[in-house]
């Protein structure tokens, strides 16, 4: 990586607001693997996209439930890494520090970032796949587990394609990206929409954008800085900069 331009950082040292957008790409140095990423062992002949859908867990339930199953136990076993760690500081350096995720993780929560927006739900918890209500327990043998309240299979609380955003997270991150005057876009691959939209809101409402990936994105064109890498070695560059 190239060293953190002056420029960026002169704007960073005047900024009252800052708005993060994360992907996958931040927890992929913590071990678990991005949605673009092409699968291995036993999910090899899959591709993400084509079991995170209602479509496919209405066809086949038990498959479905199990790659969660088999995500969520790597996110058990996860650790948060330095990317992680050095957004939980860097929202003490400004008036205002929304951090908006796609990440179903907690591994933002457990680096110690408080209030994160979560756009597209928390894999920990489950919901009713008939949206009775109802909050279950994991404690059940079949796959996937049966309400306890209507008998429809229970299923992860996340939001698959085609599944509106929680609306309540959504607007809490529209608004962040239109306020801010520096907004970051870190790990994502800026393709699946709402969320690839806030940094295009921030850039409209005179945001300063920056991107952090080891990938081009079709944001990069459109970035005001583009910082190549690793979120677990740029962000904690970027930090020791900022306060250097
Ligand atoms: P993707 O898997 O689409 O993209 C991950 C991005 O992270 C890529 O652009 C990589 O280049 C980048 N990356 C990889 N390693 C990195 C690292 N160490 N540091 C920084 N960047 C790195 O993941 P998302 O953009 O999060 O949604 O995917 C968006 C949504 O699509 C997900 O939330 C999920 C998925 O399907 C739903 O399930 C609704």
């Amino acid at each position: 990586m190239r060293d953190i331009p002056i420029e960026l950082l002169d704007i960073l040292r005047a900024a009252q607001s800052v708005a993060v957008l994360t992907g996958a790409g931040i927890s992929s140095e913590s071990g678990v693997p991005t949605f673009r990423d092409a699968q291995t062992g036993l999910w090899a002949r899959y591709s993400a996209e084509e079991l995170a859908t209602p479509e496919a867990f209405a066809q086949n339930p038990e498959l479905v439930w199990n790659w969660y199953a088999w995500r969520r136990s790597l996110v058990a076993g996860a650790q948060p890494n330095p990317g992680h760690a050095a957004l939980a500081s860097m929202a003490t350096h400004f008036a205002r520090f929304d951090l908006v995720t796609q990440n179903v993780d907690s591994l933002h929560q457990r680096a110690g970032s408080r209030d994160v927006i979560e756009l597209h739900g928390n894999i920990s918890r489950i919901k009713c796949s008939r949206g009775c209500g109802a909050v279950t327990d994991f404690a059940a043998d079949e796959t996937p587990p049966p309400c306890r309240q209507c008998g429809a299979y229970l299923r992860p609380d996340v939001v698959w394609f085609g599944e509106m955003l929680p609306s309540q997270a959504l607007a809490a991150a529209i608004q962040a990206a239109r306020q801010c005057d520096a907004f970051f876009s870190i790990g994502t691959s800026a393709l699946v929409y709402p969320a690839a939209e806030l940094p295009l809101m921030a850039l409209d409402a005179g945001a300063t954008v920056i991107e952090v990936n080891p990938a081009a994105t079709p944001l990069s064109a459109r970035a005001s800085f583009v910082l190549q890498g690793a979120a677990g070695i740029v962000l904690p560059a970027l930090l020791d900069a900022l306060l250097a």
